[in-house]
């Protein structure tokens, strides 16, 4: 059997085990999409946002991208972003990268990578932010503090965006969260958030109308 065909069939087992639980389990989903949450993760297949939170299909808005990036410029993010602030009305807005990250460690070599050197070029830039604290690091923990602080980085340019800004002018929501994810216990640590009347520096205020 070809390995796609797996996904398929494990597909009609998984439909038919939850209408067997929860007759009205598909029912329920059709009509509403209300998620509390927003989850900016990396595309790792090993840190998949509801497995690892054990939530259901409904509860998680989902954008997925190499280290967990927010970047001013992706049109992509910024569209989840604003549809998830302004219509979903998401409480929670979560960055989640994971130690080991592949795209933080090729950030940290001079790998010529096409592209995704576009890419990578915005946690280089973290890097050399906290080049000090980082550079007086072995090697393993320089790797693992720098995936930290990048998803720190991921959620001020978030408070940077006007979406977040206005959303919080105007509703006091949503609050963002900064997690990491270890793969080899599988458990998720805060190392951040930021609500409503958090200090941002004010070069990036704008004026909400
Ligand atoms: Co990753």
């Amino acid at each position: 059997m070809e390995s796609y065909r797996r996904l398929l069939l494990e597909n009609k087992a998984w439909a038919k085990e939850r209408t067997e639980i929860d007759p009205n389990y598909f029912k329920r989903l059709v009509d509403i999409q209300r998620p509390d949450f927003l989850w900016i993760g990396c595309s790792d297949s090993r840190v998949p946002a509801n497995e690892i939170t054990n939530t259901d299909p409904g509860e998680i808005f989902v954008h997925r991208n190499i280290a967990n990036m927010v970047v001013h410029t992706d049109l992509n993010l910024l569209s989840v972003l604003q549809y998830a602030v302004q219509v979903l009305e998401v409480k929670h807005v979560i960055v989640c990268g994971h130690y080991g990250c592949g795209g933080v460690k090729a950030a940290m070599t001079h790998r010529e990578l096409g592209l995704i050197n576009k890419w990578l070029r915005n946690i280089k830039d973290v890097y050399r932010y906290h080049q000090d604290e980082l550079e007086a690091m072995d090697e393993e923990h320089r790797t693992d503090r720098l995936v930290e602080l990048n998803v720190m980085e991921q959620v001020m340019n978030l408070a940077k965006t006007s979406i977040i800004q206005a959303a919080w002018s105007r509703h006091q929501r949503p609050m963002l969260h900064g997690w990491v994810y270890r793969l080899q216990d599988g458990l998720l640590h805060e190392l951040c958030q930021m609500d409503y009347d958090a200090k941002l520096d004010d070069i990036y205020r704008y004026d909400i109308p």
